[in-house]
């Protein structure tokens, strides 16, 4: 059913699992605005919202299903007729609607969440997704807690769910406990045991409480999965999700992984910045693509070899994820080179004495001092130049 093998569908839910972070929300209008970049950025699907959790959310589905066209636009629901007929409702000015609905696949939740039994959870998720099917063509599945759940069980909830209709079936980690080799297992044992499987795609939603969201995305893609649910900067619920320019930064830079996006990423610098502010929601200075370190170099080794050639210590271009540019940090554990590179940027071209002068006083300054600018550089020059 794929048209392309390779393609790895991007799924954002910055608006939907992002948002649900405290102080993160939006209005419907910021909701229209980060869509839209959403659009032009390239993602396959947005998650626009959990209509039946609030008439706001409902509004802010019905209102971006009319101003965005071109990815599918998504919503949220519990396995419930009415969380269903509510997010049908609010999808009916989509042009390709798809409604997300699921239940709790491991022991824990069954027990713990429903006190139910995983034959009645079984009942409950094919009910909902073929009730949903009434309304969109589209339906994706969530097993959650799939990270934890029963492998042989979740293998026949999934294949059950794309018995009854679901096209795409989404197997979160959603307490972010696996190991990359363990979610990618068991992506694998799905792709090999669910007698259907190829008439859905498999998702990954990994969330990041060990630092591993990503990884497990990777882990997933590379066991067959073809979809990722991410956000934005990586937010959403405790420690976030997985992060979309990290996903998508990988699969560009490891070509021999043999998957593509159709995202442009030279978006990622300004929508990054867009969330953040929208959000109220900083950035992790050295948060990997997208942080204000992730292109500066500040170490004197870095410095000199960057300096001789980038490509010694950069592995993605900043301008391929529109960022300014990489940048050289003067620091008190800066070499020569780098200071040479921005006196030669001010004008300042230096014999070796006088640049040995100079970087004398220089480290003096930056032990004293963080953050060297120009005026500093500019003052070192003229106060301490031998004249020849
Ligand atoms: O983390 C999770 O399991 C989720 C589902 C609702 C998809 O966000
Ligand atoms: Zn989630």
């Amino acid at each position: 059913m794929l048209h392309d093998p390779n393609k790895v569908y991007i799924f954002d839910t910055t608006l939907r699992d992002g948002e649900q972070v405290p102080g993160c929300q939006l209005s419907t209008a910021q909701k229209i605005e980060i869509a839209r970049s959403l659009e032009i950025l390239g993602v396959d699907v947005i998650e626009a919202g959990f209509p039946v959790s609030s008439p706001g959310d409902f509004n802010s589905v019905v209102e971006l299903s009319k101003a965005v066209t071109n990815p599918v636009i998504c919503a949220l629901t519990r396995a419930n007729k009415n969380d269903i007929d509510v997010a049908a409702q609010a999808l009916k000015y989509a042009k390709r609607p798809r409604i997300h609905t699921g239940i709790g696949a491991s022991d824990m939740h069954i027990k713990h969440k429903f006190n139910s039994t995983r034959e009645e959870i079984l009942e409950r998720a094919i009910a909902a997704v073929k009730y949903a099917k009434q309304y969109v063509e589209d339906v994706e599945f969530y097993a959650e807690d799939a990270g934890r759940a029963d492998i042989e069980y979740l293998a026949k909830m999934i294949e059950s769910v794309i018995a009854a209709g679901a096209t795409v079936v989404n197997i979160p980690d959603t307490n972010g406990y696996c190991l990359p080799d363990q979610y990618g297992s068991k992506i694998r044992f799905l792709k090999e045991n669910v007698k259907n499987i190829d008439q859905a795609i498999i998702s990954c939603h990994c969330h990041n409480d060990l630092g591993l969201a990503t990884a497990n995305s990777i882990a997933g893609l590379q066991n067959g999965a073809r979809q990722v649910e991410c956000t934005i900067n990586g937010i959403g619920e405790r420690a976030g999700n997985t992060s979309m320019e990290e996903v998508v930064m990988i699969l560009k830079t490891h070509k021999n992984l043999g998957l593509h996006t159709h995202i442009n990423t030279m978006g990622f610098y300004e929508i990054s910045h867009q969330v953040r502010n929208q959000m109220n929601m900083p950035v992790q200075p050295n948060k990997a693509i997208v942080g204000a370190n992730a292109f500066a170099h500040s170490s004197g080794i870095h410095q000199d070899g960057f300096l001789k050639n980038r490509e010694n210590y950069e592995i993605i271009k900043p301008e391929d994820v529109g960022f300014p540019d990489a940048t050289i940090v003067l620091t008190a554990r800066s070499g020569r080179h780098a200071l040479k590179h921005h006196l030669e940027r001010l004008g300042h071209n230096l014999d070796k004495d006088n640049l040995a002068l100079v970087y004398e006083q220089f480290l003096l300054l930056a032990d004293s001092k963080t953050g060297i600018n120009d005026n500093d550089l500019n003052l070192l020059v003229t106060t301490h130049l031998v004249k020849a």
